[in-house]
């Protein structure tokens, strides 16, 4: 059977090849809405991580470099929120600008922390109904409709993507 880590890794992976095909042919008339999807992917991923698997760990004492991470998923929330407003205005260019100049950069930062340190941990210190759950919610689960990560809003940049009463 396919480790809590393997199944993570895969989403990565998956994400990573959404934003390059992007990258690859940004003015392609199908590239927005394949930039789209691949930030559906990035924040449902997120969702799982912050409200399914990071709690369990943050009670196994991992509690510093989830913060780190909590961090790094507010800051690709936002630049994800920059993208999407510049997709909708029709900027296909500053968008992948932003994209290749930024969140690829994140992503490249972020995604081997959590596979380093973080994974590993999800196939022994949760107990076997959160490795349940979390299964399922990757077989099937979706973002609930108006979830916003934990830290969306703190970079300076999202002041105005995110305005006071957006946020949680
Ligand atoms: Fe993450
Ligand atoms: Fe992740």
């Amino acid at each position: 059977m396919t480790t809590l880590a393997e199944a993570l890794e895969a989403e990565h992976r998956l994400i990573d090849e959404g934003i390059e095909r992007f990258l690859a042919a940004p003015a392609a008339d199908d590239a927005p809405s394949a930039l789209r999807n691949a930030f559906a992917g990035l924040r449902r991923h997120i969702y799982l991580e912050e409200e399914i698997a990071f709690p369990p760990l943050q009670d196994a004492g991992f509690v510093g470099p989830i913060l780190v991470m909590l961090n790094e998923h507010g800051k690709m929330w936002d630049v994800m929120t920059e993208v999407e407003r510049l997709l909708a205005a029709g900027d296909v260019t500053s968008a992948a600008e932003l994209v290749r100049g930024r969140l690829t950069a994140l992503l490249a930062s972020h995604n081997p922390k959590e596979e380093r340190i973080l994974y590993p941990q999800l196939d022994s210190a949760l107990e076997p109904q959160r490795q349940e759950a979390l299964r399922e919610f990757v077989a099937a689960g979706r973002l609930p409709d108006g979830w916003v990560c934990a830290r969306a809003g703190s970079t300076p940049a999202a002041s105005e993507t995110h305005p006071a009463g957006d946020r949680r």
